[in-house]
């Protein structure tokens, strides 16, 4: 090992998301001055990234509306970036990386906040030109870069949040969308029913061809060419010129496990954000925790304020103030005119409640379990959202369903 391929940093932060960026900016705010360094597979400076699927992909935010911090900050905070290095091996022992390149780091803490991969799309065809995923500034890029070359007509994979979004964004640009969902409703892994009913048929509203139960046996291609079509489960061949996956998320972790980390979902992390090895903590998307608002069970959360928040846990950790992570899941999602505000988790309810008509486009579903109110989807609903954070927060009991249903009985009375 030369003194050329071998660094060493106090913490080294493995990602540049919102997680790994939030850690090091966090340790800076409480002016922890140890060496700290970033390790992250992307080329580019920490982004956020929900704006992938929504303002940077139609083309109204450039990447430096989308920046953590400008490019500058981490330099004058002194905080070491290795951008487009990725992990591939981790000696626990020893306190050492491996990184692809060949070369080493040693570490005092690691903060792991590798995030994850988008799910492969499992079918022929799937790796064709002009099949695009939508998580790193480059796949965006790259979708985009085809709709400037021409292309028009689209097949959208999953009908979650990301082939919602990105649903929304190509139809604004004047795309033509099939949208392809294997279960019966759209959102099925995170709401109810009332929310999948209403998306579906905003989407149809707007011109989407929404295929539900419908699955994907192939993606059709020129030989070594362009991406020209899918066929459905149904036998049937749709054409397009660009096809869009959003299927999930794999947690990205392999290395750790490989260490010896413990994990079957991801990594499992205790209460402040440490894994099985010592010396190393796991925050974000990866991280498979014990969730308070999940009546304690073990998740993993894909979102901004779980990266953010894990993050703030973990620097507290670092400098010996280890207090549990405890914090209300929040979410959001842009789709057209219409912007979605969730809180809480809706994990596990038995009832839901409609406040006001979504027919008018302004509604919020409430979740309910064993009575007590658990998430709220506010839909254009602002107040019901600020005001359900509190009631959720209050760690409220159970609450008269006919109370929850009218809209002019305000949240903040129920609390
Ligand atoms: N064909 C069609 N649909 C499929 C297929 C398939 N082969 N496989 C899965 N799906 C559907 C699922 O049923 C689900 O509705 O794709 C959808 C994927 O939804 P999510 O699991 O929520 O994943 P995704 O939309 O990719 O979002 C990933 O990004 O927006 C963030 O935080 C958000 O966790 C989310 C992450």
């Amino acid at each position: 090992m030369t003194a050329s391929n071998h660094s060493h940093a106090e913490v080294v932060i493995v990602g540049t998301g919102h997680g790994g960026a939030q850690a090091a900016i966090a340790l800076r705010q409480h002016g922890f001055e140890v060496s700290i360094l970033m390790i992250g597979r992307d080329d580019a400076p920490p982004y956020e990234r929900p704006p992938l699927s929504k303002e940077y992909l139609a083309g109204d935010k450039g990447f430096e509306r989308i920046m953590i911090r400008p490019e500058k900050f981490w330099a004058e905070k002194d905080i070491a970036l290795r951008l487009g290095a990725a992990v591939s091996a981790i000696d626990p022992m020893r306190h050492t990386l491996t990184l692809s390149d060949g070369s080493h780091v040693t570490y005092g803490k690691l903060i792991w906040s590798g995030g994850g991969d988008p799910r492969r799309l499992p079918v022929p065809g799937a790796v064709l030109p002009g099949v695009f995923y939508v998580r790193d500034k480059s796949d965006a890029d790259a979708m985009m870069a085809a709709l400037a070359a021409g292309a028009r007509r689209a097949v959208v994979i999953g009908g979650g949040y990301i082939g919602l979004e990105a649903t929304a964004v190509l139809r604004k640009l004047g795309c033509d969308v099939v949208l392809v969902e294997t279960l019966p409703r759209l959102l099925a892994r995170v709401a109810g029913e009332e929310l999948s009913s209403f998306y579906a048929g905003e989407h149809r509203r707007q011109g989407v061809d929404v295929r539900l139960s419908t699955g994907v046996q192939a993606v059709l291609g020129e030989a070594e060419g362009r991406v020209t079509g899918v066929r459905l489960s149904t036998g049937e061949e749709v054409a397009c010129d660009m096809v869009i996956v959003g299927i999930g998320v794999v947690p990205a972790v392999a290395p750790l496990i490989a260490a010896g980390a413990v994990g079957s979902n991801g990594v499992d992390v205790d209460f402040c954000c440490r894994t099985t090895l010592d010396d190393v903590y796991a925050i974000g998307d990866c991280a498979a925790h014990a969730n308070d608002f999940a009546d304690g069970a073990v998740i993993r959360l894909e979102s901004v304020q779980n990266a953010h928040d894990m993050a703030a846990t973990v620097a507290r950790a670092i400098m010996g103030d280890k207090q549990p992570y405890h914090a209300l899941p929040w979410f959001w999602s842009n789709q057209y005119d219409l912007k979605l505000q969730t809180a809480g988790l809706s994990l596990g309810f038995d009832q839901t409640v409609v406040r006001g008509d979504p027919e008018t486009r302004k509604f919020t579903v409430v979740y309910l379990k064993g009575g007590v109110p658990i998430a709220f989807d506010c839909v254009g609903t602002m107040k019901d959202y600020v005001q359900a954070r509190k009631l959720l927060e209050s760690g409220c009991g159970q609450i008269d369903p006919a109370l929850l249903a009218d809209p002019d009985v305000a949240l903040k009375e129920l609390v």
